[in-house]
């Protein structure tokens, strides 16, 4: 049996498969989390959902170290992270999804470890290459069954939020080998590193970023795109589950 945590991104909040899925609130040294617990083939699924059930949590407010913690105190083995991008990149186009391989980290006020403490001392994680390459290689192989256009190459910028990018900042990160950016993946990659769980991640692309876009950048926009893909998102997800 594999245990498996899938954490769910804009769009991804309350999948039709939950059903039959069991609530519970995981009490962690860093607060309360809020998990999905189920069987799927075969398999024990942790769903969360980083933003809440109705969105209510941005993403400079999400509790990743009680997400994680909660995760890793559920035997979760494997975790599978979704989330919305912008693309600096002309050939990540919208409804593109990319298993990304590398981070460049601008976030600036999140805590990102759980070895801040005495008690737990310090800690310095390897994170050369900051997504499993095996589990990265799963999705893919998931991926390649299906019709979804896809790029197995992708580094990840995160920014700090919940503002989305001016031109200038999406012209460096485009400058510093960036090719998609969101606010999420930091530092849930690394808490989960630190944890020693398997992370990966399939970025959606919802927009072109800030300055590339010819429009302003709006929520309502990166909503209704990532609408556009929830289904092959629920479909890639089950297909992880029972890989
Ligand atoms: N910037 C940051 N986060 C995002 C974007 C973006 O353009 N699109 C979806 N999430």
């Amino acid at each position: 049996m594999r245990k498996i945590a899938i954490i769910g991104g804009t769009g991804i909040d309350n999948p039709d498969t939950l059903k039959g899925f069991e609530k519970k609130i995981i009490e962690t040294p860093f607060g309360k989390a809020l998990c999905n617990i189920g069987t799927m083939s075969g398999n024990q699924v942790v769903f969360v959902s980083r933003h809440g059930v109705d969105h209510s949590v941005p993403p400079h407010k999400v509790n990743y170290r009680a997400n994680i913690w909660a995760m890793k105190s559920l035997g979760t083995e494997e975790i599978f992270a979704t989330t919305a991008v912008g693309s600096l990149n002309p050939e990540m186009k919208a409804g593109h999804f990319v298993v990304c391989d590398n981070v460049l980290d601008f976030t600036k006020s999140r805590i990102n470890t759980f070895y801040d403490s005495p008690e737990r001392g310090v800690a310095h994680c390897d994170f050369t290459y900051p997504y499993c390459p095996t589990l990265r290689e799963k999705v893919i192989k998931c991926l390649e069954k299906t019709d979804i256009t896809f790029h197995k190459h992708g580094v990840y910028v995160c920014t700090e939020g919940p503002r989305f990018e001016s031109a200038a900042e999406i012209k460096m990160f485009a400058m510093l080998g960036g090719d998609l950016v969101g606010m999420t993946n930091m530092p849930e990659s690394i808490l989960a590193r630190e944890a020693e769980m398997c992370y990966t991640n399939c970025s959606i692309v919802t927009n072109m970023a800030a300055g590339i876009s010819p429009t302003p950048l709006s929520h309502k926009e990166v909503c209704d795109a990532m609408a556009l893909s929830i289904k092959n998102m629920e479909k890639l997800i089950l297909s992880f589950i029972a890989y």
